[in-house]
Formats: structure tokens, C-alpha cells, sequence
């Protein structure tokens, strides 16, 4: 993969800053923009202060932030770009936009890829000129941090487009997975929802509390989980048995299509988890920072940023 190559960013936020150190810090040139003053004002500070999280130097830091140009509308951002990565609001019609202008600005052979979370690429990429050259790519949050990229196609995506996407990302560091049809959720999202789905059921069942659910997952298959995916466990206990094990539980699963009645009533009363003191749970400051904290501890010992 060649080194210097131009990338843009669309969105300075969360995800977009995070993004944009990855490639940066491959030795990529990545152009930011962002419509908000303070967003473009803080990004060096906000990538600043990741790149120390990961554990990089001062001669690392400014390295990386010399490959980073801001820019305050799409147009300079785009114009000599290799990819396009959008990373603005979830909201359909702004990206739809968003893609309409970066086409008219970009080289006619960038690939043009969205980070929406949920929203299919179908919809945001119907309108342009060269679908073949347009996909999703779905980053993790943090974005620096999380390995996994999903590469979506949709029905007009090119061999050739897929194929750039994926080394271009694989040359970063990260680890892309090609999501062949353009589904609501990709990958990911599915299987963690699936769960999730079960989760809340047994609560709403009253066969445990949600610190049971919490504790069953992180004392049990969780601990194997980033090791052992579901198929290779399948495959490890043989499929004769998870077959006699479907023929048992599949038909007491959670199953309705809609979200359960229970989550409605939580949203409604104000419930809306750590930010609001409580959710499934209850949830004091000090509790709340300290699962953040974990998160971020773990992560960084993943990366071997933290010693084991
Ligand atoms: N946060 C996550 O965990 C996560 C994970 C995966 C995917 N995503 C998706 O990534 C995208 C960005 O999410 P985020 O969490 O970074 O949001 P964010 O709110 O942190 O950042 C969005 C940025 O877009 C900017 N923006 C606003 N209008 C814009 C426009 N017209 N053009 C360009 N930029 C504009 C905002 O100023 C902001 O800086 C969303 O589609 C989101 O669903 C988020």
C-alpha cells in the first residue's frame, strides 16, 4: 500500500478525529472537515490526547499531526482524495447530501465510504453517479482503539473498490471484514443486539436481575469470546451437540420483532442509563466512571499499551 496517500475526513467528531489519527499515524495525509468552528479548533488537541493514550511520544505526536490538514468546507477537503470517509451526523438526508457535494469535488475514482452506524448504504449512496465506487465502512468506537472495520457492499459496489477499501484499512493496523450484503446492523451490530434482545428478555421475565445477566457474560463465555468466536466454539463442542442444544432452547428465545416493552418503559420514565443515574440499574457517578474506566483500561492493555 502506498504511503502519502490523500484521504479526507467529513465529520471532526468522536468517530472522525479518531479516524483520521489512524491513517495519519499509517503515514497517510488526511484532510478534515467540519462545519463547526469548535470542532476543527479542538481536533489537534483531541488527537493530541489520544495518541497519548495510545502511548505515542512527542516526536510520534507531531509526526502524525503534521500529516493532519483541516479544512472548513467539503470542496478543498476532497479534491485530490484517494477515499472519503464520512463520519457526520446519523441523519440520512444530511448524508445524502454530504455525498452529492463531495462527488462533485472529489477525483471521479475516490472511493466514497459512509461510517453511519445502522443506516443502510443503499439508501445513502442511491443517488450519485458512481455507486460502484461507494461502500460503508463501519468503524468501532474508539476508532483508534477497536480493531474490527466492517466493509459493506451494496448491490452496485466494485470488486475493485472492495478490494482498495480493504488493504487500505488492513495497511492501517485495523482488522476489515467484508460484510457482503448491505443488512440493517451489518455484522456486528446483529450479533450484539441479538444478545442484548435475550438479555433484557430475562429480566422482563423476572428469571434474573440485569446484574446477573451483567455478571453470567463477564464470569463466563465472555471470557473466551475475544479468543474463541461463536462458530469455532461451535465447531470445538461439535455441531451434533449445538444442534441438540437448538432443538431444546431455540423456541424459548426471545423472538418478537420489536423492542421489548420493558426498554419502552425504561425511555419513557427517564431511565436512560448512566447519564440519568439509572437504567437497567442504578447508577452513582463513581460507579459510572468506573466502568468507563474499565473499558479503557482493558482496551489499552489489549493493544499492549498497558502491561498485562
Ligand atoms: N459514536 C459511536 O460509537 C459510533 C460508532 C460507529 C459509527 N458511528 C457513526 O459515525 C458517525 C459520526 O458519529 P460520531 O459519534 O463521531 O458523532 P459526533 O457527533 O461526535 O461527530 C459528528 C461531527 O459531524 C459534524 N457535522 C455536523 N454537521 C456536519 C455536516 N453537514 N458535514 C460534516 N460534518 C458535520 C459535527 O460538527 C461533529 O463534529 C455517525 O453516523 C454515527 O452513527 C458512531
Amino acid at each position: 500500500m502506498n504511503k502519502n496517500l490523500q484521504i479526507a475526513v467529513i465529520g471532526a467528531g468522536l468517530m472522525g478525529h479518531g479516524i483520521a489519527l489512524t491513517l495519519a499515524r499509517a503515514g497517510q495525509y488526511v484532510a478534515v472537515t467540519d462545519p463547526v468552528a469548535d470542532a476543527r479548533a479542538t481536533l489537534s488537541a483531541r488527537i493530541r490526547n489520544s495518541l497519548i493514550l495510545m502511548g505515542d511520544d512527542e516526536a510520534q505526536i507531531a509526526r502524525i499531526l503534521k500529516k493532519i490538514e483541516i479544512f472548513d468546507s467539503v470542496p478543498g477537503a476532497v479534491r485530490n482524495a484517494f477515499a472519503v470517509f464520512e463520519a457526520a451526523p446519523e441523519k440520512l438526508e444530511l448524508k445524502q447530501r454530504i455525498f452529492a457535494e463531495v462527488e462533485a469535488h472529489a477525483p471521479a475514482n475516490a472511493i466514497l465510504a459512509s461510517n453511519t452506524s445502522v443506516m443502510p448504504i443503499t439508501g445513502i449512496m442511491a443517488g450519485l453517479q458512481g455507486r460502484h465506487r461507494a461502500l460503508g465502512t463501519h468503524w468501532w468506537n474508539p476508532p483508534h482503539m477497536i480493531p474490527l472495520v466492517e466493509v459493506i457492499r451494496t448491490e452496485w459496489t466494485g470488486d475493485a473498490t472492495m478490494a482498495a477499501m480493504m488493504a487500505l484499512l488492513a495497511d492501517a493496523g485495523k482488522t476489515p471484514v467484508r460484510v457482503e450484503k448491505d443488512v440493517p446492523g451489518f455484522i456486528g451490530n446483529r450479533l450484539q443486539h441479538a444478545l442484548w434482545r435475550e438479555a433484557i428478555s430475562l429480566v422482563e421475565r423476572g428469571i434474573c436481575d440485569a446484574e446477573s445477566v451483567d455478571t453470567v457474560v463477564k464470569s463466563c463465555f465472555g471470557r473466551r469470546l475475544s479468543v474463541l468466536g461463536p462458530l469455532e466454539n461451535a465447531d470445538l463442542v461439535g455441531t451434533d451437540l449445538t444442534l441438540d442444544i437448538h432443538k431444546t432452547v431455540l423456541a424459548d428465545l426471545e423472538h418478537r420483532p420489536g423492542p421489548s416493552p420493558y426498554l419502552e418503559r425504561l425511555v419513557a420514565e427517564g431511565r436512560l442509563g448512566m447519564k440519568t443515574g439509572q437504567g437497567f440499574r442504578d447508577w452513582t457517578p463513581q460507579e459510572a466512571e468506573k466502568v468507563r474506566n474499565g473499558v479503557a483500561t482493558h482496551l489499552r492493555r489489549l493493544e499492549g499499551i498497558l502491561p498485562d
